[in-house]
């Protein structure tokens, strides 16, 4: 018996990876984060499977549903939206599930940072604008922020960030980012990226409070020049002078065959 821990992905019931849908296919138990995580998914469970939606319980209540299908032998399959390496609370489970002996293991899945960067048909590191993406978040009612991990201190590198569980502080996010980036720096809000009623908006930290008007909860903030830079420098890996293993270039190559 195992709990298998499944990232559903962003919304779209199809940006699930293969391994992830076999998985729940195979269940005869399923735990899903109802907030978040598409009901649409919940088609792949095997007839007569257990389903339960697991947004108004507690994480004993939720480990408890977890210990009760490993006394009957059942594999678990465990839905959480995005990806599980973030803001997922599967730490704690994990935590519980070591404690009490019952195996576990995890299978990736998109993350809703990279289905808003997907939406805008954006890479978020540009050669010579930014090499980073920081993925953050601003203080919540349930969650503080460790003291050293501000958004002045992140913006002070110049990096892309992508602001998740924020958009209710959309005005404290430009005010602490304006004087790092300045207010011309672009920004792009994606709503529910990947759902059918995804909406972009793209603005910049002068205009971001007047244009994302209305928009709440499953949102990302993106922010940082690479989000609208086109005098950008092509990268090396592909400039046909590159001397490299898989394209060996020259007399006397690097690398050669
Ligand atoms: C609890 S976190 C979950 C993050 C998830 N584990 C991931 O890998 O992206 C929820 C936050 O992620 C962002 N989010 C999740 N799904 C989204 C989507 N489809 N579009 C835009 N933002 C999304 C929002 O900022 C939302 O407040």
């Amino acid at each position: 018996m195992t709990v298998h821990f499944i990232g559903a992905g962003p919304g779209a019931p199809d940006l699930i990876t293969l391994r992830g849908r076999d998985l729940i296919a195979a269940c005869p138990v399923c735990l899903y984060a109802g907030s978040l995580v598409p009901t649409a998914l919940l088609d792949h469970c095997p007839p007569g499977a257990r389903i339960v939606n697991t947004a108004p319980l507690s994480l004993d209540a939720i480990v408890a549903e977890m210990a009760e299908a490993h006394a009957a032998g059942q594999d678990v399959a465990r839905l959480h939206s995005g990806d599980l390496s973030v803001w997922s609370a599967m730490g704690e489970q994990l935590r519980r599930l070591r404690a009490r002996g019952i195996p576990f293991d995890v299978t990736p899945g998109v993350p809703a940072f990279a289905a808003a960067a997907a939406a805008l048909q954006a890479e978020l590191t540009l050669p010579g604008i930014a090499q980073s993406v920081v993925l953050t978040r601003t203080p919540g009612r349930a969650s503080t922020m460790p003291e050293r991990e501000t958004l002045e201190r992140f913006a002070a590198t110049g990096a892309t960030l992508a602001i998740h569980l924020s958009i209710h502080a959309l005005d404290r996010v430009v005010a602490d980012l304006t004087p790092h980036y300045g207010a011309d720096c672009p920004v792009a809000v994606v709503w529910r990226a990947s759902w059918p009623d995804q909406r972009i908006i793209r603005t910049t930290l002068a205009r971001a409070h007047d244009d994302a008007q209305g928009i709440d909860r499953t949102a990302l903030i993106l922010v940082g020049p690479a989000l609208a830079a086109e005098g950008f420098e092509d990268s090396r890996l592909y400039a046909a002078d590159y001397d490299r293993r898989y394209r060996p270039v020259g007399a006397d190559p690097r690398f050669p065959e």
